[in-house]
């Protein structure tokens, strides 16, 4: 009930993509929102729900804000539907067809309570409201969860397109530069487009979707990233200019430690942690050791398996390598001998790892890494250098900054043989460890100071709540 005269609390509803990385990020806000004495109602598929639930302690650790809440909302998708990355269209039509009624009419019912200040959507999601919608009162933020790197290649394809840079011809065609991208000169070569440019007809579906939402983000009432000024500065100016209302807010896991002004226990957990890791950490040497994850979403076959296997054994340095229970298609294979005692000797194997506290480890000197926004941002808090091999959609942008504007580290892209493996994680691990670890610790210092009091990512979230604040008077 809400007292007469006693200003009401602000009240946001969170809707991530049903996606590891997405629902992670927002998860953060979520608890940084409700620090705030803010409302929170989470959103989710009851898929993800219950993946989140079941190995996280999500609901315990939420059950401290007495107004948070959890509520689900269908996909349209079947239970035994596999809802990984190769399945995106179809997730993608499912929503369209069958969540994005139930939603508008959700939000215009009041279904969510009365008092509904605003809601915080996956930018990625923008099709779930149409712009003209005057049904729908309340505002909408945008969180784009990736890079801003990434945003504005995205919101670049259009011209890449007008003027005949795109679409990528071939293989061959891989190393041309790409040029009039603004903060992006003499940078970007064809591979390091977003995974989604990677075709041959730019009609094509995904590519069209993911620019379409891209394009729309000027129609948020604002625009929420996960990054910082001093990090991605001249190309979040460029955003700028098209989306004025921006907020960099990140990194939220950083923020959120500043905030808590403690360590917590991660939430990222769609599978089941294996913490015995940090334990075997424990007992290698400092900077020893090379942690390697390629992220949520990332598929490979079994001669994938077998390069970077190889690879790391042969590179002779310790390794702690994260197995996802769903990262290998392809069956059964037999392991040979050499890889079996290479990793007694100086591997580690686990289906999930408890990856902020690995990489904040001693032990851990550099991180073979898929590119992944998150994992990327994970680093660099930790100040640890990288092995970029991305995969897919803004993996590719992430990763030559990573290597070519940052300089934190090296990028592997679109190589998968086991000398590339040995030579680069070697590369990162000794031949050039010093000069990474400067850049590393460098940025890992600006990265620290833009969620401290006074800092840019810290003020920018004063100011989104601010907002939120001054919208539910
Ligand atoms: C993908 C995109 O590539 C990413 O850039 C985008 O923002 C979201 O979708 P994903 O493959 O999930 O993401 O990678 P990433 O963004 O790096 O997120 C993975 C998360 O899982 C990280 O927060 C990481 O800490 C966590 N993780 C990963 C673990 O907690 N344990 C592990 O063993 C591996």
């Amino acid at each position: 009930m809400v007292m007469e005269g006693k200003p009401q609390a602000p009240h946001v509803l969170i809707f991530p993509l049903p996606f590891q990385g997405h629902i992670n990020s927002m998860l953060k806000l979520a608890e940084l929102l409700s620090l705030a004495g803010i409302t929170i109602t989470f959103l989710n598929t009851p898929h993800s729900h219950h993946q989140l639930t079941h190995h996280s302690d999500v609901l315990s650790r939420f059950s401290r804000f007495p107004t948070f809440r959890f509520c689900t909302i269908t996909d349209g998708l079947s239970p035994d539907h596999p809802r990984t990355i190769e399945f995106f269209a179809q997730i993608i039509a499912s929503f369209d067809t069958v969540t994005k009624p139930i939603f508008k009419h959700w939000l215009i019912s009041g279904h969510f309570g009365p008092d509904l200040t605003c809601v915080v959507l996956d930018a990625f999601f923008k099709n779930l409201i149409d712009a003209e919608d005057a049904e729908i009162k309340q505002p909408i933020f945008g969180f784009r969860t990736v890079s801003g790197c990434s945003v504005w290649a995205y919101l670049r394809v259009p011209h890449l397109i007008e003027d005949g840079q795109l679409p990528i011809r071939g293989e061959e065609d891989m190393d041309r530069m790409i040029t009039n991208i603004p903060a992006m000169e003499n940078l970007l070569r064809c591979r390091d487009l977003p995974g989604f440019c990677r075709v041959t007809d730019t009609n094509d579906s995904v590519l069209q979707f993911v620019v379409k939402q891209t394009q729309q983000s000027y129609q948020f009432h604002a625009l929420i990233l996960n990054s910082f000024e001093d990090l991605e500065g001249p190309i979040l100016s460029n955003i700028r200019t098209l989306c004025p209302n921006l907020y960099a807010i990140g990194p939220l896991h950083a923020l959120l430690k500043t905030k808590l002004s403690h360590e917590t226990e991660s939430m990222n957990n769609l599978w089941q942690v294996d913490q015995s890791c940090l334990a075997w950490l424990d007992n290698q040497p400092p900077g020893s050791v090379i942690y390697v994850s390629f992220g949520s979403i990332t598929v490979m076959g079994n001669r994938g398996l077998m390069e970077f296997w190889h690879g790391l054994v042969k590179s002779g340095r310790n390794f702690l390598w994260v197995i996802r229970p769903d990262l290998v298609k392809g069956g059964e294979i037999e392991i040979p001998a050499e890889l079996e005692e290479g990793t007694k000797q100086r591997g580690y194997i686990v289906g999930w790892a408890p990856q902020e506290k690995v990489l904040s480890h001693e032990a851990v000197g550099g991180f073979l890494t898929h590119s992944g926004w998150n994992s990327t941002l994970e680093s660099i808090v930790a100040g640890k250098p990288m092995v970029c091999w991305p995969y897919t959609a803004d993996q590719q942008v992430n990763s030559r900054f990573v290597s070519n504007v940052w300089k934190l580290g090296v990028d592997m892209k679109d190589l998968c043989d086991r000398e590339s493996v040995a030579t680069m994680v070697n590369d990162v691990m000794v031949n050039r460890k010093e000069e990474f670890m400067r850049s590393a610790s460098e940025m890992a210092e600006l990265a620290g100071r833009s969620v401290s009091p006074g800092g840019s990512s810290y003020a920018d979230f004063d100011r989104l709540v601010n907002e939120i604040r001054l919208l539910s008077q």
